[in-house]
């Protein structure tokens, strides 16, 4: 049996611009398929974080976190030699049997297209940021093309290409009426992160559905 959930160690935590990447020893979990995510549980914390997998180096689960409120926060002041319990991988990543793909990510949106990336061998990529601090992650993805508020991603997307997205809500909705099929990894709260609490239901092609269970990547509408 595959195991899926289990008490990590810590290996490093790097500063990228303002954001925090949080390297874990993989112990016995499998990295999964690019897009899919973990919930990760800093010790003291309540309830567990879902974050994607933004790079896989051998041994090692990287995860890159925004420190944005009381559970991303505790995530970020961990230290090497401190546990977390991490949960995964969880729900349905992207789809990898694409011709001509186009990465594109804006903000935290970067943290799964490093390994993405990796998967299907370096792939033209576009990244945008509110800020030339935010911008620093796109060390993370070398070759990729970058630009800055109050540039958007969607000024610089070629149209003929097999878009796969992460970002925020807004960005998503503007790479979709642009590419209408493309691959888009969606968020939501989520308590649980397997399909048990409802916390994260949206609606998905009209109907109401778990994002957790359908997604967060999704090729049909949300709203
Ligand atoms: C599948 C998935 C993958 C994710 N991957 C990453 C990642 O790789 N790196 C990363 O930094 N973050 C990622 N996130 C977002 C991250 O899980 C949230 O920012 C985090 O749970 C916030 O927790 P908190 O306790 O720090 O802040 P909270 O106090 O819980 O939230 C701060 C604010 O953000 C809102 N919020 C919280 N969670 C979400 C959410 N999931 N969607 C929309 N709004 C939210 C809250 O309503 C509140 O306004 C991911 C979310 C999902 C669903
Ligand atoms: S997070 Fe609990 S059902 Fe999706």
């Amino acid at each position: 049996m595959v195991t899926r959930r289990a008490a990590l160690s810590v290996v490093g935590v790097e500063p990228v611009g303002p954001y925090t990447l949080l390297r874990v020893r993989r112990g016995g979990l499998e990295p999964g398929r690019p897009g899919q995510f973990f919930m990760l549980e800093a010790p003291g914390r309540l309830l567990p974080r879902p974050m994607s997998l933004c790079l896989a180096p051998p041994g090692e689960l990287a995860f890159l976190v925004d420190p944005i409120g009381p559970g991303t926060r505790a995530l970020c002041a961990l230290g090497p030699g401190d546990h977390l319990r991490v949960l995964g991988p969880l729900g349905n990543g992207f789809d990898l049997d694409v011709e001509r793909p186009l990465l594109v990510g804006g903000g935290i949106g970067i943290a799964p297209l490093p390994y993405l990336s990796q998967a299907l061998g370096g792939p033209p990529a576009i990244l945008g940021f509110r800020s030339p601090r935010h911008a620093e992650a796109a060390a993370l993805l070398p070759r990729a093309e970058v630009v800055v508020e109050p540039t958007y991603v969607t000024e610089a997307m070629p149209l003929d290409r097999d878009v796969l997205a992460c970002g925020p809500e807004p960005m998503l909705e503007a790479v979709r009426r642009l590419v209408p099929d493309a691959q888009l990894a969606w968020e939501a709260p989520m308590a649980c992160g397997y399909g048990a609490c409802y916390g994260c239901a949206v609606e998905i092609d009209g109907e109401l559905r778990r994002l957790c269970v359908e997604g967060p990547v999704l090729a049909a509408a949300r709203s």
